[in-house]
């Protein structure tokens, strides 16, 4: 039997402008999905969902990470076991840790020989078919853990503080998320495209900041993000009541993670201020979440 698991990711800045080419910056988070596999007689997925063979409406990332492992090896059969302390559709990259950790789960117990890169690459393609537009971003940071630049793939230092999650227990559609951002683009080009352009100028300055270990001013640019994020229709009662209790109690900064309208958001918070802002985020209605950034990617245990 192989054991393998992948990290959930959250977006320190840049979520929507990345789909439109400005930078992002994604960390790996210390929250896995793992994934048991042993070779039986027929194809069998178990998750929280329940039980089933190949089913693309129940399970349909691990039916299409075996349909696509197929291609290099003859899977006949074998037991796929989901364990996930990620909340689903959040914004924490649920899914790319499922896809990522059962690619890699396949590639051990049938030998496949395909590389993190080469690992990568097919969840992303994994994540396009079954969501129908999705951007590399979740799968490749899920793959290799740590921080990272994106488009460009930068590698940078893991931030030391606390990080606090708060779900807000709605889950939303990426999918429909960026199609609003897309129409309402179309809709104003002249304003959209300089707000999207300005959020892939603050993911600069906050590489910059970053590299200076300067919380208070990634703190600030997050809140800016939060702000853009807001005015272009990708925020909500719920994430901002969570975001507001948080900056009350002293967090540098706290923002929406991945598509919002629902899921998660995340407060930056010195170490000693970390029961302070969970309790805050928990009174404002959310389900406080405290993690930290890890440079584990995908591994086998
Ligand atoms: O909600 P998530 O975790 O899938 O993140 C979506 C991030 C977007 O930038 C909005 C879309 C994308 O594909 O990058």
């Amino acid at each position: 039997m192989i054991t393998s698991s992948a990290p959930g990711k959250i977006y320190l800045f840049g979520e929507h402008a990345v789909v439109y080419g400005e930078s992002a910056i994604c960390c790996a988070i210390n929250l896995r999905t793992r994934v048991q596999a042993e070779l039986s007689d027929s194809v069998e997925i178990i998750s929280v969902l329940g039980r089933s063979g190949i089913n693309f409406e129940k399970h349909p990332y691990v039916s299409a990470v075996i349909e696509q492992m197929r291609k290099f090896v003859p899977i006949k059969g074998v037991t796929i076991n989901i364990n996930s302390e990620l909340p689903v559709g959040s914004g924490l990259g649920s899914s790319a840790a499922l896809t990522v950790s059962t690619i890699q789960a396949l590639n051990q117990l049938f030998d496949c020989g395909l590389s993190l890169e080469q690992i990568a690459e097919l969840g992303h393609n994994i994540e396009r078919d079954v969501q129908g537009n999705a951007s590399p971003t979740d799968t490749y940071v899920s793959t290799m853990g740590g921080v990272f630049m994106l488009p460009h793939r930068k590698k940078l230092k893991l931030a030391n503080c606390g990080i606090v999650i708060g779900d807000t227990g709605r889950d939303s559609s990426t999918k429909k998320l960026v199609l609003n951002v897309a129409e309402l683009n179309n809709s104003f080009p002249e304003i959209i495209s300089p707000i999207l352009s300005i959020i892939g100028k603050i993911t600069s300055f906050g590489e910059y900041s970053m590299y200076n270990n300067d919380y208070l001013s990634i703190g600030k640019l997050m809140n800016i993000n939060q702000g853009l994020l807001d005015s272009i229709g990708v925020g909500s009662l719920e994430l901002s009541q969570l975001i507001y209790s948080a900056r009350s109690k002293g967090a540098y900064g706290a923002k929406l993670t991945g598509a919002g309208g629902g899921g998660c958001m995340i407060a930056l918070t010195d170490t000693g201020k970390i029961n302070d802002v969970s309790d805050a985020i928990e009174s404002a209605g959310g389900i406080p979440i405290t993690t930290n950034i890890t440079d584990k990617g995908v591994i086998v245990e």
